[in-house]
């Protein structure tokens, strides 16, 4: 079972020593098929997408790539050109993501790629290889950060929850998930000029940067039932001496720094509940289910619209970019698609 052909091209992230310094060499190569590891499916890639993680995995200072060369890209979406495994045929549209795709184990970046079977979401109707992406990883930590609130008894009648870092992938997709079950969504974000663009896919009201930063009293007024929050260090204090009594905050992301300052009050005086979201290990039922929920009642309202494609060619600038905070929605990546 080879279909995938003798030589493609792919993104590749190097490590190396450039007049003594550790640096990360990144660029297209022609890759062969001998290159890529083994496993059941191999996939056509039509698209992938840039999330924090893969700006991380081409940086020196990234502490995330955990082989060198990587190709990077920790979500795929594509065709299955040849498969061993009788439960995924040749022909259906996947996708894959989590565990060790794009870190220690080359990734979506490629023409081509080789995964375990496992590993392999077939995409529910009505969702496009395109949508996926346009989704990714930061999309389906944001709809488990909804799911994981909504199991632990949060409703739209609780009152507004509040989204951090709201102008990126895992917080945009929140604001549009949960602006479309009913909830009344307030939006953090550190960018002025994406305020009309968070009302537009649901935002019921802005909060800036400041707002949600900085130092406080230990307990401030109630005001959120519920919150996502990737952002981390700089706003997860703030989040959690403001949220109702019996609230949640679902905690996924760093973008701002990993520290985290609080008291035990929110946790001892309100019964306040930090939820951790990791999407890594999420096993493969359970993920295909959230993705058949992406596609149905998690839809996030515009899909598709808020995203700036790029190609392999030109991926170099939106991993930069996210890792400086500057997302604005979604990059996705152009492959065969
Ligand atoms: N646990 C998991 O499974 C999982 C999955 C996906 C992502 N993540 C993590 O979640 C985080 C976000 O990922 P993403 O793909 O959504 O990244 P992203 O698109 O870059 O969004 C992060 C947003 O955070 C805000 N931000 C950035 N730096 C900040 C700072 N210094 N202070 C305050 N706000 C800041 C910015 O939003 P505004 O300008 O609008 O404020 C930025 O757009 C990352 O740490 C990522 O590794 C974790």
């Amino acid at each position: 079972m080879v279909a995938i052909p003798a030589s493609f091209r792919a993104y590749v992230a190097e490590k190396v020593e450039r007049d003594g310094v550790p640096a990360v060499e990144r660029g297209v190569r022609e890759l062969a098929e001998t290159d890529l590891p083994p496993g059941e499916v191999e996939i056509r890639v039509g698209w992938s997408s840039v999330n924090y993680k893969d700006g991380l995995a081409t940086r020196v200072d990234g502490k995330v790539a955990r082989i060198s060369p990587l190709i990077p890209g920790i979500d795929l979406a594509g065709e299955v050109v040849a498969s061993s495994d009788p439960s995924i045929r040749p022909g259906t549209a996947v996708l894959a993501h989590g565990y060790e795709l794009g870190v220690a184990r080359h990734g979506g970046y490629t023409e081509y790629q080789r995964v375990p079977a496992g590993w392999v979401v077939p995409l529910a109707p009505g969702l496009t290889g395109r949508d996926a992406m346009a989704i990714g990883t930061a999309g389906f930590t944001a709809a488990m950060s909804v799911i994981a609130l909504e199991d632990r008894g949060l409703t739209p009648d609780d009152g507004p929850v509040l989204v951090t870092g709201a102008s990126g992938g895992v917080g945009g997709t929140a604001v549009a998930i949960l602006a479309d079950r009913g909830y009344e969504v307030w939006a953090a974000t550190g960018k002025a000029e994406e305020a009309d663009r968070l009302r537009s896919i649901g935002a019921a009201g802005i909060l800036a940067r400041d707002d949600v930063t900085g130092t406080g009293r230990p307990l401030e007024t109630e005001r959120w039932a519920g919150a996502v929050d990737a952002v981390g260090a700089a706003t997860l204090p703030y989040v959690l001496r403001t949220l109702k009594t019996g609230g949640a905050v679902a905690a996924s992301g760093n973008a701002s720094g990993p520290a985290l300052e609080t008291t035990v009050f929110p946790f001892i005086l309100r019964g306040v509940s930090l939820l951790g979201m990791d999407s890594v290990p999420v096993e493969i039922g359970r993920r295909r289910r959230i993705w058949d929920r992406l596609a149905t009642d998690l839809r996030p309202r515009a899909l598709g619209e808020h995203v700036q494609e790029v190609t392999l060619e030109t991926l170099d600038d939106a991993l930069d970019r996210i890792v400086a905070g500057a997302a604005r929605g979604r990059w996705i990546v152009r492959i065969g698609g």
